[in-house]
């Protein structure tokens, strides 16, 4: 189908900035399990390792790159040669491999994290760049702290980081310190001030520590970044980094607000997050948006009544769409007569009017001591109030 909306590629980095995070370390064969369903997924680009960070590192990106098909594969390096030469070497099997070389541009890290002034980092930048081209077709150039730094200064580094051969420019707010305004007039101003912003696709490489990483990426969209960085469930340094789940289904939802759709198949983000989480033993708060437990389940009686009527009422986009069976209807105290009975005719059970208020009665009693009503107790509940009657 033809689409005129933007397209927005994903690049997923959940085996990098995501694994690199305490409690989420892969080993080799985990890594390339979890590739296999990034690409199932439909990533536009797998970040699979920083190859000079380790040789473990090193060899589940080779491994990564050998064998997965279907999405790019990604390496990350310093601007420095060995960094370089390490993600050749590891990307040496991939067939659409991909160098992503980055250096710090903020004056806070200039100064206290490289010692660098503003016409060494410019010219690290450019050397890097020129290095990576030498050996991958594919380049990508970051700014680690983009988004505190000066932004005619990032004009300076992009221009030529464009112009030494980097085809995607992409802006990390590193420590995840911007706002939507912020972030959106930042990536017009980078469309505007470019010497050639059409020969690199500019994108978004959000950090989550205010709470804001998919809220400032999807900003970031609508300034004109055509590609998002993001992780499986968020994982990430710290606070993690835009969660893929939540940024996709932002866009699916909103598309007509966004014009802007990613190649990512929805029905596959569920089993994909359970098996990010089986790996790496991290588990998803219940009420993560899109993945967690209870992202589509109602327990108010209000909720519970208008969800029988029309799904709509409650629900923005269905479960099935992100992979869940279905709603789920949880009884407990806050649950009305209406689903009691929806339940009840799920089970088999016809009752008559009388019946339902007693057994409403006992249900109301047993969930003031329960936190959840199953339906083995509603059977025993009907029991009772056979005998009874
Ligand atoms: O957050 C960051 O700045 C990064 C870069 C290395 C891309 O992860
Ligand atoms: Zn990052």
């Amino acid at each position: 189908m033809n689409d005129p909306t933007a397209r927005v590629r994903i690049f997923d980095t959940s085996l990098r900035d995501g694994e690199q995070s305490p409690g989420c370390s892969m080993n080799a064969t985990q890594k390339l399990r979890f590739a296999h369903a990034l690409a199932e997924l439909g990533v536009d680009m797998i970040e699979a390792g920083f190859p000079a960070s380790s040789a473990a590192d090193l060899d589940a990106t080779r491994v990564i790159a050998r064998e997965v098909r279907g999405a790019g594969i990604a390496a990350l390096a310093r601007c420095h040669p060995g960094d370089i030469e390490a993600c050749a070497r590891a990307l040496e099997g991939a067939a659409a491999p991909r160098i992503h070389v980055f250096i710090s541009t903020s004056p806070l890290h200039r100064e206290h994290k490289l010692g660098l002034d503003k016409a060494q980092v410019l010219e690290r930048a450019v050397a890097g760049v020129e290095l990576a081209r030498s050996h991958a077709d594919d380049v990508e150039f970051s700014a680690e702290d983009a988004l505190r730094t000066e932004p005619e200064f990032l004009i300076e580094v992009f221009d030529a980081a464009i112009a030494a051969g980097a085809r995607t420019i992409n802006v990390p707010d590193t420590v995840g310190y911007t706002t939507p305004a912020e972030i959106r007039a930042l990536f017009a101003y980078l469309r505007t001030h470019l010497r050639d912003p059409d020969r690199a696709v500019l994108s978004a490489h959000c950090h989550n520590d205010l709470g804001l990483a998919v809220a400032n990426s999807l900003a970031a969209i609508e300034g004109g970044a055509r590609q998002v960085e993001c992780t499986i469930n968020g994982i990430g340094e710290r606070a993690g980094n835009c969660a893929l789940e939540e940024l996709v289904m932002a866009l699916n939802v909103r598309r007509n607000y966004f014009n802007a759709h990613t190649g990512i198949d929805s029905r596959r983000l569920v089993a994909t997050s359970r098996l990010l989480s089986r790996i790496t033993g991290m588990g998803v708060q219940r009420n993560k948006a899109i993945v967690g437990h209870n992202a589509f389940a109602h327990e108010a009686g209000i909720h519970q009544h208008g969800m029988l009527k029309h799904r709509g009422t409650y629900e923005i986009m269905r479960p099935e769409d992100v992979g869940w069976s279905q709603s789920q209807m949880v009884l407990g105290r806050h649950s009305g007569r209406a689903a009691l009975a929806d339940r009840l005719r799920t089970l088999g059970f016809a009752v008559g009017e009388a019946q339902l208020n007693a057994v409403f009665a006992g249900f109301k009693a047993l969930a003031e001591k329960k936190r959840e009503v199953f339906d083995a107790d509603l059977e025993s509940l009907l029991l009772g109030s056979d005998s009874e009657a």
